[in-house]
């Protein structure tokens, strides 16, 4: 989905998140790997104070390993339960069902020192558009698709997806908006399909990724540009653009690669790359 936020949008959206979260025990932050900062709502840390908190981040295949074991690091400093996940590739969500126990365990203990047995744990997942909470939230569910049923409070038309265990997910996630503090941000964003790319010329993002590669992930460029370091640091950018473009036979229609490598550039298939370094 193309959403645009504008602040009405963003005050309804925080404001549903906010009711939601009297209802649950666990808010499951999701963010996209590669973009650990900028896939980030600036609001969340007013949202997640409230609740014990899980960071996912996801599609941790398209991402640099050794950013996303940093990234790992930094997130469970600050105090968060945290794991990186490919929802896309890996059905076993055994791992995530641990963590939410983990941290719902203090609720679970009160209720049980109360003679509640595997009292229910109730969990929602919220992020910006695409970043996978769907993907997630069907795995967790699996096969269980049975809903538990509308309960009072909660927004009218959600309600519990039972799992195979004592964890029940809220069928709607919240959906946020990212960052949009600067251009670099919103480049970011769009080279990684996080945000609908005509907000942005093709060419733009792709000059963007471009310098980003040239700086951070040479290897990768070199291979995909097919032109070796020294080619490549001779030639300006928009230089090194035209003379890719003309590498994959497409003459002089630098607008046609740009749209092709983004393309490639998204699923992965110029390397396993992260746009916001740790
Ligand atoms: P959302 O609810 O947060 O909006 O995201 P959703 O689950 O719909 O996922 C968005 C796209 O991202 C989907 O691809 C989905 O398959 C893909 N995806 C989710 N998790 C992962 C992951 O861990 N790794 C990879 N590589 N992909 C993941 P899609 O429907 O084909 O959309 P698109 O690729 O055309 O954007």
């Amino acid at each position: 989905a193309n959403i645009q936020w504008y602040p009405g949008h963003m005050n309804k959206a925080k404001n549903q998140l906010e009711d939601n979260l009297d209802l649950i025990d666990v808010l499951i932050e999701v963010l996209d790997a590669r973009l650990p900062v900028s896939s980030r709502n600036p609001m969340i840390g007013q949202l997640t104070k409230k609740k014990p908190h899980i960071v996912i981040l996801n599609k941790s295949d398209l991402a640099d390993p050794i950013q996303t074991k940093l990234w790992t690091k930094y997130f469970q400093k600050e105090g968060s339960f945290v794991m990186s996940m490919d929802a896309q590739h890996n059905t076993n969500m055994t791992a995530l069902f641990k963590l939410i126990k983990l941290a719902a365990k203090e609720k679970t203990e009160k209720l049980e020192q109360k003679g509640a047995s595997n009292p229910v744990i109730r969990v929602a997942l919220a992020g910006i558009p695409n970043c996978g909470k769907s993907t997630i939230i069907n795995r967790l569910v699996g096969r269980n698709a049975a809903i538990v049923g509308d309960k009072p409070g909660v927004t009218k038309g959600q309600s519990w997806l039972k799992t195979k265990t004592n964890v029940q997910i809220l069928d709607t996630p919240g959906i946020l908006w990212p960052k949009f503090s600067d251009q670099t941000v919103g480049y970011k964003l769009a080279a990684c399909g996080a945000i609908k790319e005509d907000i942005f010329h093709a060419d733009d993002v792709a000059l963007f990724a471009i310098n980003f590669l040239k700086e951070n992930y040479t290897k990768d460029l070199e291979k995909f540009a097919r032109l070796n370091i020294d080619q490549i640091n001779d030639l300006s950018d928009p230089d090194l653009l035209l003379e890719m473009t003309q590498n994959y036979g497409m003459r002089d229609d630098y607008e046609r690669f740009s749209k092709f490598m983004l393309l490639r550039l998204r699923k992965g298939r110029i390397g396993r790359i992260t746009f916001d370094l740790r």
